[in-house]
């Protein structure tokens, strides 16, 4: 200590932080599936299939080591927040997690989105954001540097959920072209049949959406997919669909986006997917749903093989991995 002499903590030589790869997905910021191209996707699920043998021989790795993941969740959630966090562990990297305790970050003394997206990214290297208003996601990276993922901006979009159906579809069926998929449950707000709805335009499919008639799909998408000549059709009743669909995908109907509950009381209970609707079904066809559910599929569906809605959230944990690396420039 004599003479300001100090002995250097770190020998900085000794390990660098750089992108192995400078594609198009580095520091890129993830705000809806519009920005994937079809490229795109097969790249990361090439990637999701490497992150899945990598942690089931290895558990985890250290190709995200020396990055941070701030997980800022605005909005309840127990999948995407987890399997981010999880992801970011299994890389070897580390997490700042203010999710379940939002109440207690300094956004409950008033301090606005901006600003804490701004604080955050002087500890950390992305960021993930859930925020109940549409568009939030979108603003936040007009501010910030390092990249933004969306994980669901009010009832607007949920890029990485669309990501991890189509990845589940593909696994699961071998195929997209080709397919019937039908939508059933709340298609006006949930956010999640937005994004899937929108990257199946890319593909050859025939798409069926099932719901009451307040909760239809948004006039603007429909009208999209009428503009690319898909064949959709709309329907009120799984009942009508069920015998030819490939992939049944349902969805909970949003509460939390209704101004006036009377009007959710109208429809709530509207979905119940039992045993008697499955045994009118495909032999191959598969159940997806997002979740959680609030009652639309009986418990009793848990043990038919063609229940796909756990391994789609063990896909979420891959796809997130993958996507992780990319946007740090290590896949
Ligand atoms: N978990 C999904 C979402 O956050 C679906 C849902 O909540 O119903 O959009
Ligand atoms: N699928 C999904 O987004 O689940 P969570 O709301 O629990 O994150």
């Amino acid at each position: 200590m004599e003479n300001g002499n100090y002995t250097p903590l770190f020998n900085l030589d000794s390990f660098e932080r750089k992108p192995r790869f400078t594609n198009g997905f580095f520091q890129r910021d993830v705000l809806s599936v519009d920005q994937f191209s079809k490229d795109d996707l097969d790249y990361i699920f090439a990637r999701a299939d490497e992150m899945q043998a990598m942690s089931r021989k290895w558990g985890t790795c250290d190709l995200l080591k020396g990055y941070t993941l701030a997980c800022v969740f605005y909005e309840p959630s127990t999948r995407t927040s987890s399997s981010f966090i999880a992801a970011m562990e299994r890389l070897g990297g580390k997490v700042i997690p203010i999710t379940e305790g939002i109440q207690y970050s300094s956004v409950s003394k008033g301090e606005s989105l901006i600003d804490s997206m701004i604080t955050l990214e002087q500890y950390c290297d992305v960021i993930v954001l859930r925020h109940p208003e549409i568009g939030s996601s979108s603003t936040a990276a007009k501010y910030v540097k390092v990249p933004i993922i969306n994980a669901g901006d009010g009832a607007g979009e949920h890029p990485t959920q669309a990501l991890l159906d189509l990845y589940t579809i593909k696994s699961e069926l071998g195929t997209i072209d080709g397919l019937r998929i039908s939508m059933a449950g709340d298609l006006r707000y949930g956010r999640t049949v937005h994004s899937l709805t929108k990257l199946l335009t890319k593909y050859d499919v025939s798409l069926r959406y099932v719901s009451p008639d307040t909760l239809r799909l948004p006039l603007e998408l429909m009208n999209t997919l009428i503009d690319k000549k898909m064949d959709v059709r709309e329907f009120s009743r799984v009942e009508e669909v069920i015998e030819n669909t490939d992939v049944l995908y349902v969805t909970r109907i949003q509460k939390e986006r209704f101004t006036d509950l009377a009007q959710y009381d109208e429809v709530k209970g509207y979905f119940n997917i039992d045993a008697e609707l499955m045994q009118k079904a495909k032999e191959k066809m598969i159940v997806m749903h997002p979740l959680p559910r609030v009652g639309e599929i009986a418990y009793a569906i848990d043990k038919d093989p063609r229940a796909a809605y756990f391994r789609q959230v063990q896909n979420g944990l891959y796809i997130r991995m993958a996507l992780l690396a990319a946007v740090l420039g290590q896949a």
